[in-house]
């Protein structure tokens, strides 16, 4: 049998996204394939204190995906038939098909020049069925969560809530619930994401700036009365079948009896993911971040002098990305020659890519009744898009590749085109 080879079929490609795997990395994961416990236990637990430690909310749930993590936070909630959860036109489907898991609808509004939601356009999209917002940290800038959070406390806002859950009349108000999905590590007026929000949720899949391969942490930072250890508590029985024991503890001596106290998910983190995880945060700040910052700040220093490119905003007064995604924008092109760009990019053995393919546009919400003309920023932002390759392992070399392919594309297709025109 021929095993598929991913490095000799992409030999001469510069890669997108590959996750750094070093000899640390392998090193915790062989430790705890050979410590016996390879399912959530003691590494998964320590891994969560130290999230919640790096981040500053106040307690963590480690979960296998960033889906499940946002699922379980929306039903937790009690969002369901009849509710209404906002969110951006502009994100990755699974930002949307949790709420559609949920039976509630999705309210999609457009979002502004840094990609993400625009805080006019959510409260407009405010109704008396609205139950959550789900603001999305696009490429790891976070949003305006200070508006975000005044706009859900404000007495007009909050009187058009009609709670119909414990947990919803407990809030008395709109729940806010961050898709931070890519934003671990980035920072809003000083504070981190992940205490910036009522409830975050992280993505360490495999492409994802601290990964896990697959995987994804709640960060709990509820306001009162909740108590977020107790949430923690119920959350973790919540996410393993509604049992009230997990499999360690029912490890123990004469602990094997167990109950199970409602129909819950399964959707826990294994040890040998969190052994990945913990690695990954130990050099997170000190290493991989700068890493990706240097490779994004390379990227605008050499773009921002060529007259066709428009470069993503990375760091303001107030807040700075965590590097996920370098959104570079070609000025004024349409999408089909933005396509062309792309492809004359790959042809250079450089892979690019897009985020995101804005949801009105995918069969299954155009079938909702989704019209990308009604989102005409998410529409003109995404034809000019194009996703540049940011991993650790980018050589100067590469970077320096990844600058001329674009610059070569660009010009050819932009110089085809007026040509025709
Ligand atoms: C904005 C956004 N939200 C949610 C997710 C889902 O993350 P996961 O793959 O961990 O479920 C992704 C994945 O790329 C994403 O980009």
């Amino acid at each position: 049998m021929k095993i598929l080879n991913f490095e000799e079929n992409n030999c001469f490609m510069i890669p997108f996204a590959p996750p750094r795997i070093d000899q640390e990395i392998i090193d915790a994961v062989v430790a705890t394939l050979k410590s016996g416990w390879i399912t959530t236990g003691p590494k998964t637990k320590l891994f969560e204190q130290k999230l919640t430690a790096y981040c500053g909310n106040k307690a963590t749930l480690c979960v296998n995906s960033a889906t499940s993590g946002l699922e379980i936070i929306l039903r937790w909630f009690g969002v369901g038939e009849g509710d209404e959860v906002i969110i951006p036109a502009y994100t990755y489907s699974a930002t949307a098909n949790v709420v559609v898991h949920c039976g509630a609808k999705p309210v999609l509004v457009d979002i502004g020049d840094d990609f993400n939601m625009n805080a006019l356009n959510i409260k407009k999209a405010i109704t008396t069925k609205t139950k959550v917002i789900m603001p999305v940290d696009f490429g790891g800038f976070p949003c305006d969560y200070d508006l975000i959070n005044g706009i859900v406390t404000e007495t007009s806002v909050k009187k058009l809530f009609q709670p119909n859950s414990t947990n919803q009349q407990l809030l008395g108000r709109i729940l806010i619930l961050s898709d931070a999905a890519h934003s671990i590590g980035a920072t809003y007026k000083g504070r981190k994401t992940g205490a910036l929000a009522d409830i975050s949720v992280f993505s360490f899949h495999a492409v994802k700036n601290l990964t896990t391969a697959e995987g994804g942490a709640i960060a709990l930072n509820l306001p009162e009365p909740f108590d977020n250890i107790e949430v923690y508590k119920y959350l973790c029985i919540y996410t393993l079948h509604g049992q009230n024991k997990d499999a360690l503890a029912k490890m123990q001596k004469g602990n094997w009896k167990y109950d199970i106290i409602e129909a819950g998910y399964k959707c826990n983190m294994t040890d040998l993911s969190a052994a990945i995880g913990l690695v990954e945060l130990a050099r997170y700040d000190s290493d991989m971040i700068l890493k990706r910052k240097y490779i994004c700040e390379s990227y605008s220093e050499f773009f921002s002098s060529q007259k066709w490119a428009i470069v993503p905003q990375l760091k303001t007064d107030t807040a700075e990305s965590s590097y996920h995604l370098y959104a570079l924008r070609i000025k004024n092109c349409t999408e089909t020659q933005r396509d062309a760009i792309i492809q004359k990019i790959f042809d250079q053995n450089v892979s690019v890519n897009v985020h995101f393919i804005p949801l009105p546009l995918l069969t299954f919400y155009k079938n909702c009744g989704f019209n990308i003309s009604d989102y005409p920023k998410t529409y003109e932002m995404f034809s000019q898009e194009i996703s540049l390759p940011v991993f650790y392992d980018l050589t100067n070399e590469q970077l320096a590749k990844v600058c001329e392919a674009v610059t070569l594309a660009v010009e050819e297709v932009l110089s085809i085109s007026e040509k025709e025109i």
